[in-house]
């Protein structure tokens, strides 16, 4: 693959209505991943997180908590801030939807529209999720709710401004089809084809009127901003954009990852705002499932809810980190349970890789073998660049899992007193396959890698994973 100079890769930005949980976790980690995948290779790159701010959900949850919003959203904000860095996420921008040069480019966005007559004054009826924060359709119900939120959608009549969608729905289909605009994993791609080939695209409500709680719109105060316009443009604004110059040099992002959840709007509203002020689409648009407990969508009435400050504790920042992406394919629902993963810790950090890195170094103790360099294999770029996280780790484990093997299989503590220059050419083997291992590993297990690098360098064996009951 030809060298990028530049790479930007984007995270949604979360709803500050609650604490951050492990789905918001499980993307920000495999965002990072492939951020420090790319400087690890020299490239320039910048990884975008964020808080969303405003809204009817927030407003009321802030109402509830009897805080004002702002003091209420700077809270969350911070515990979003402080778990990323607990879980060593490198990001290089922040962005938060009530920061005023944000609200401010998202007028100058709103009030270009409006001159384009891309957004019109109209009547918007249809059935609104606050949980979703927006409208959804009939046959997206399931039993007359909304199946993420449980909660039956309320029906609004009323004054809004909204975007014309429609004439762009014939050249956003030709961007998907010709992949100049790609989904990834392709069955979104399909999915997102049939839903835009089905039917004509209604023109989408981006105002509300009496919530208080947003940004107003520059040509009509009575109105703020729907969530998502607001939140769509982070995307741009992170970069500093200031909603009327041209776009900064990062732009367009190479990647863009969002759950399944957020597809449908982020590839219909989103690239149809872009496509009218002018802006080259984002280049990849990757989605994941989502991450289920126990079989069922974590929720606060199931309790089921696998808190991500139980995961750290128990399983420390790269355990943490290795188990969210090695649980199950990435693009799919992933199930976990406490037990499962407490499982998968044991088998692959402790006695996989832990075991081997203990074994070898106590074995070399005597023999004292140089640690050996070995090229980067050329398959294991593929499935990076792929995004296909899962098999990624998959891969590295399996060479681990030989390379644990091929020391049981020589016998290898025995060899070492029968057959010292036989046995040396083993530990030569197992050490540039563990030096290669540790270089796989830096993008996921940053400070394991270290760890294993260092413990080769100074031959000296360490306890990288403890068992955990
Ligand atoms: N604020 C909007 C996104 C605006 S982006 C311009 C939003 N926020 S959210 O906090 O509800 O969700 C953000 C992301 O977290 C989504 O990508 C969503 O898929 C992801 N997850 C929420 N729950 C999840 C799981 N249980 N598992 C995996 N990811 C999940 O939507």
């Amino acid at each position: 693959m030809a060298k990028q100079n530049k790479f930007f890769i984007s995270t949604p930005i979360y709803y500050v209505n609650d604490k951050p949980h492990i789905g918001h976790a499980y993307t920000t980690v495999a965002a990072d991943v492939l951020a420090r995948w790319h400087r690890e290779r020299g490239e320039k790159i910048f990884l975008s997180v964020g808080t969303d701010e405003h809204g009817l959900k927030i407003q009321q949850k802030a109402q509830v908590a009897g805080k004002e919003p702002q003091v209420f959203v700077d809270e969350i904000s911070q515990q979003f801030k402080a778990l990323w860095n607990k879980l060593n996420i490198k990001y290089d921008g922040f962005l938060r939807t009530t920061d005023e040069k944000h609200r401010q480019a998202v007028q100058n966005v709103l009030q270009t529209l409006f001159e384009k007559g891309a957004v019109y004054k109209g009547v918007y009826k249809g059935l609104y999720c606050v949980g979703c924060e927006q409208f959804l359709h009939e046959k997206d119900l399931v039993e007359g709710k909304c199946p993420d939120h449980g909660q039956e959608p309320e029906m609004v009549e009323e004054e809004s401004y909204l975007l014309k969608m429609t004439e762009k729905q014939q050249e956003l289909i030709k961007k998907i089809e010709s992949r100049e605009f790609q989904i990834l994993p392709e069955h979104y791609e399909k999915e997102v084809l049939s839903f835009l080939k089905g039917q004509e695209l209604q023109d989408a409500s981006v105002s509300r009127q009496n919530v208080s709680w947003g940004v107003p719109l520059p040509f009509d105060e009575k109105h703020t901003t729907y969530v998502w316009v607001d939140a769509f443009l982070n995307y741009l604004t992170v970069l500093g954009w200031d909603g009327k110059s041209q776009v900064p040099a990062l732009w367009p992002p190479h990647v863009q990852l969002v759950g399944k959840d957020i597809l449908r709007v982020h590839a219909t509203i989103w690239p149809i705002i872009l496509m009218h002020l002018e802006i080259p689409l984002p280049k990849k648009l990757v989605v994941h499932g989502h991450i289920l407990s126990g079989g069922k969508k974590m929720s606060k009435t199931l309790g089921n809810i696998i808190s991500v400050e139980e995961v750290l504790e128990k399983f420390g920042v790269d355990g943490t980190r290795y188990l969210l992406l090695a649980a199950g394919t990435f693009g799919r629902d992933v199930d976990v349970t406490m037990e499962r993963l407490t499982e998968k810790y044991n088998a692959d950090l402790a006695n996989g890789l832990g075991n081997l890195v203990s074994r070898v170094i106590k074995i070399n103790a005597k023999l004292k073998v140089k640690n050996g360099k070995e090229k980067v294999s050329e398959e294991l770029e593929k499935t990076l660049s792929g995004l296909q996280l899962n098999s990624h780790l998959e891969k590295i484990w399996d060479k681990i899992e030989w390379a644990n093997k091929y020391i049981e299989q020589n016998k290898l503590w025995e060899l070492v007193k029968k057959d010292e220059p036989k046995a040396k050419k083993i530990l030569q083997e197992l050490l540039n396959a563990l030096f290669s291992i540790s270089r796989w590993l830096i993008p996921f297990l940053p400070e394991t890698a270290k760890k294993v690098g260092q413990i080769l360098e100074k031959n000296e064996s360490e306890i990288l994973f403890a068992r955990v009951k």
